[in-house]
């Protein structure tokens, strides 16, 4: 039986998710959730997720980053051409199989028919931006918890949706 695929992502309500290769907002409570929930975990990101997060090799995860490029491959570090190639390496580690993004990670992930759990913190705006979140709304989901919040900057809610 796979391991369950946690998919960790914050996204603005136009879908938004990265600017210039960089989180389009600076959310403290959001960036403390993400690491608390994939810390001693196994995360699967692309090349420019696992470059541009400074605490990825901290607190014990254990990357597989999806490149074309195997010369990233470290004794910390584990690569993969594809995300089957990548789910194929993360189903032998220990821990749970967190998925990263960026865009096209997570469009094949949530194409994909097996069960998933999104960690969703939708921040309440319409932010510029260059990278999106795949369109999910539509798909079965159902919700199993929700909590708002907010900073000085934005309203956001936590919320944890399943499919089966
Ligand atoms: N808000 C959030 O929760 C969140 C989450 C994640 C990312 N982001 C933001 O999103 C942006 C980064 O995401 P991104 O989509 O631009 O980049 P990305 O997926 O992190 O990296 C793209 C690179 O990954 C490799 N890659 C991706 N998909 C692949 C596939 N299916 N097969 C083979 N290789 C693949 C390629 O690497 P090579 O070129 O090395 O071959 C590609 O150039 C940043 O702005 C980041 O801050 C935000």
């Amino acid at each position: 039986m796979p391991k369950l695929l946690h998919l960790q992502v914050a996204c603005a309500e136009n879908r938004v998710i990265g600017r210039k290769g960089q989180l389009p907002w600076r959310i403290p409570e959001d960036l403390q959730f993400f690491h608390d929930q994939t810390a001693g975990q196994t995360v699967v990101l692309g090349r420019v997720c696992f470059e541009t997060w400074p605490r990825v090799l901290l607190d014990g995860r254990q990357p597989v980053v999806i490149t074309r490029n195997p010369a990233l491959a470290s004794d910390q570090v584990r690569v993969a051409g594809s995300l089957t190639a990548a789910l194929a390496i993360a189903e032998t580690l220990p821990g749970e199989i967190h998925i990263c993004g960026g865009e096209r990670i997570y469009g094949e992930t949530l194409a994909l028919n097996r069960p998933m759990r999104l960690h969703l913190t939708l921040v309440h705006a319409d932010v510029p931006g260059d990278t999106y979140f795949p369109e999910w709304r539509h798909l079965a989901w159902r919700e199993t918890s929700r909590r708002e919040s907010a900073d000085a900057n934005f309203r956001y809610t936590f919320y944890t949706l399943e499919r089966p």
